[in-house]
């Protein structure tokens, strides 16, 4: 599939679940109302859709949510999926808060999946806490090592906060150069009503990069997932540390994925509205020609790019949708 600027789409976010365990100050408001479950499509129709977008050229498949381990099942659906490594699709993996992966680290290593992504704002059990609004970060990372004992290669997704957590970087690459784990930074995104103040939590990761370079040999690399992270290596410690920067320094030009919500709707682009009704066409016809028909001709929609922008003047979200419709 190519889009109308010649970028190849081969990477799908699957979103399982709008649900999670946490509430994290810069994804959920505190109040959230959740999608009835009568609306999500079933394990079933989710592996059918992500099978056809395999068949039309997508080779890295990422589980995202709400949080894509509270999903119920979502064990068999990892496990149906996992069949079709190495017969189309190059890589399964997923990005979770951790809470569950004490109890799925070696069931996701069993079914195919070798890498996985865990966001990790701070070490401080107050602070993470606070964070996520009652998640207990012990719970966390007894997660994070129980996947790296099943032999999962781990990257730390850590959203960087002004004042919250922006103290901690150096002491997050220390600990994540002692496991072996990649670290990525990332600038908060103005996507949904949040309680908190999004222009107060904002920093922007120019500046992170000056200060942790004054401390860590930084060395850029061409290391790359396929994602949007531009990385460097760490000298000091073996591992990468990454940059994800829709603000500063975007980087839509590469884009290569989608994104299909616990719905079946299908986001062309994360910071844009435009989006198909998938579940519609899905539940019209067991003819999987229709279903590619309706992605090709989506995919024929796909905007050049998001144009976030902090809003300093009104202070509001750019796009109402919560990250956690489309799992970022
Ligand atoms: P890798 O495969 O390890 O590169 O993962 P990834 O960066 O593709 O996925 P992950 O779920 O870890 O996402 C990290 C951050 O990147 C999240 O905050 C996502 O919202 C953000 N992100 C991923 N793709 C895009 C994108 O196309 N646009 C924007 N603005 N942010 C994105
Ligand atoms: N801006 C940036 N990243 C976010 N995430 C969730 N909400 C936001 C936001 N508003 C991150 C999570 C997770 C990834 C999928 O997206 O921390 O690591
Ligand atoms: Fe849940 Fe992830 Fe959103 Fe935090 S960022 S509330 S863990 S979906």
């Amino acid at each position: 599939m190519i889009d109308p600027f010649g970028r190849s789409i081969t990477y799908l976010r699957v979103s399982v679940t709008d649900r999670c365990d946490f509430r994290c100050v810069y994804c959920m408001a505190e109040d959230m109302t959740f999608l009835p479950k009568s609306d999500l499509l079933s394990l079933e129709e989710l592996e059918r859709l992500a099978g056809v977008f395999v068949g039309l050229g997508v080779r890295k498949l990422r589980l995202t949510g709400g949080e894509p381990l509270v999903r119920r099942g979502v064990m068999a659906l990892i496990n149906r999926l996992g069949l079709r490594l190495g017969h189309g699709l190059d890589e399964l993996t997923l990005t979770t808060n951790g809470s569950q992966l004490g109890r799925f680290a070696e069931e996701l290593v069993a079914a195919g999946v070798r890498r996985i992504n865990v966001s990790v704002d701070t070490l401080d059990a107050d602070k993470f806490a606070a964070i996520t609004r009652w998640g207990r970060l012990p719970q966390v990372l007894d997660g994070v090592m129980a996947a790296k004992a099943a032999g999962l290669k781990v990257k730390i997704n850590t959203v960087a906060l002004k004042d919250v957590n922006e103290g901690e970087f150096d002491a997050m690459l220390a600990w994540c150069g002692q496991h072996g784990f990649d670290l990525c930074l990332i600038e908060t995104m103005p996507l949904g009503e949040i309680d908190g103040d999004r222009l107060e939590q904002y920093l922007p990761l120019s500046v992170v990069r000056t200060r942790l370079a004054r401390n860590w040999t930084l060395r850029p690399t061409d290391y790359a997932t396929g994602g949007p992270a531009r990385y460097f290596d760490v000298a000091e410690t073996g591992t990468r540390l990454g940059f994800i920067t829709p603000l500063t320094h975007n980087f839509c030009e590469g884009c290569n994925r989608v994104r299909l919500t616990c719905t079946g709707t299908l986001y062309m682009c994360l910071g844009q509205n435009d989006a198909a009704d998938l579940r519609a066409v899905l539940r019209s016809s067991d003819d999987d020609a229709v279903l590619r028909d309706a992605i090709v001709a989506a995919i024929a929609r796909k905007p050049k790019g998001h144009d976030f922008v902090i809003d300093r003047e009104h202070n509001r979200p750019a796009l109402a949708r919560h990250m956690s419709v489309t799992g970022g």
